[in-house]
């Protein structure tokens, strides 16, 4: 399977949203990093943006909820034009229950863990789950450095689902670059968030183009 890609808004220009979305048009998804600053110390938007960019792309939207309690907002996040949605596990008491509560509203369901959240959980929610996202920085900002050691849980996670079929992708979200894009691929990626990488660049769509070119001949 071709590696997707899914660049994260929130590096991108806030004074021209509209033109930054055409700028990644060749992109798969588009990647909305909600933070509450609570569950995260950063607070960047809500649904109402979200939804004013609905008409304005054709693209998938990807919503990563890093907020308290996201059983509170499913609905409107839902409504909003999201087609996937990801709550974290460590944000949520009932996280099976938001998985149900997302797929009820008919759309995609995520589970999100932090770098220090092991996979083991996960076991019990997996045959629900339609993609995993590791996160391979703290969650809260762009621009962090990738942690290392995060190459061997995507490892471990791959080995899991491959092991018992399940129909579920793998998205890895912080400090991807043109110089460990590859390794991350190897180690079982299927779906790339970049944020700097794609928004911080000049050419954003260069960019991108450069990274699919790298995730499918290294
Ligand atoms: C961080 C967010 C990421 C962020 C990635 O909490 O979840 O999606 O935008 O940014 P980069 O690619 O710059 O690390
Ligand atoms: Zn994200």
């Amino acid at each position: 399977m071709k590696t997707e890609f899914a660049p994260s808004l929130l590096s991108a220009d806030f004074s021209q949203l509209k033109e930054e979305l055409k700028s990644v048009k060749e992109a798969d998804y588009l990647h909305f990093d909600v933070m509450d600053g609570v569950y995260v110390p950063n607070i960047t938007f809500g649904p109402t943006l979200i939804k004013a960019l609905r008409s304005h792309s054709d693209l998938p939207f990807d919503t990563h909820l890093m907020i308290t309690k996201p059983e509170r907002y499913i609905k409107e996040f839902a409504e909003a034009g999201s087609d996937i949605l990801t709550v974290h596990v460590e944000a949520t008491e009932h996280v099976h229950r938001v998985i149900q509560m997302i797929k009820e509203m008919g759309i995609k369901a995520g589970c999100s863990l932090n770098p220090a959240t092991p996979l083991e959980g996960l076991k019990y929610l997996l045959p629900d789950l339609d993609q995993i996202l590791i996160m391979s920085v703290n969650p809260g900002f762009g621009g962090q450095a990738y942690i290392p050691q995060i190459t061997e849980k995507i490892k471990s996670l791959s080995k899991i689902i491959k092991e018992n079929n399940y129909d579920c992708k793998i998205e890895v979200d912080g400090g991807i670059k043109t110089h460990n894009l590859k390794t991350i691929v190897d180690a079982g990626a299927d779906i790339i968030v970049a944020g700097s990488a794609i928004f911080g660049q000049e050419e954003p769509a260069a960019a991108l183009a450069e990274m699919r070119r790298i995730a499918d001949n290294g």
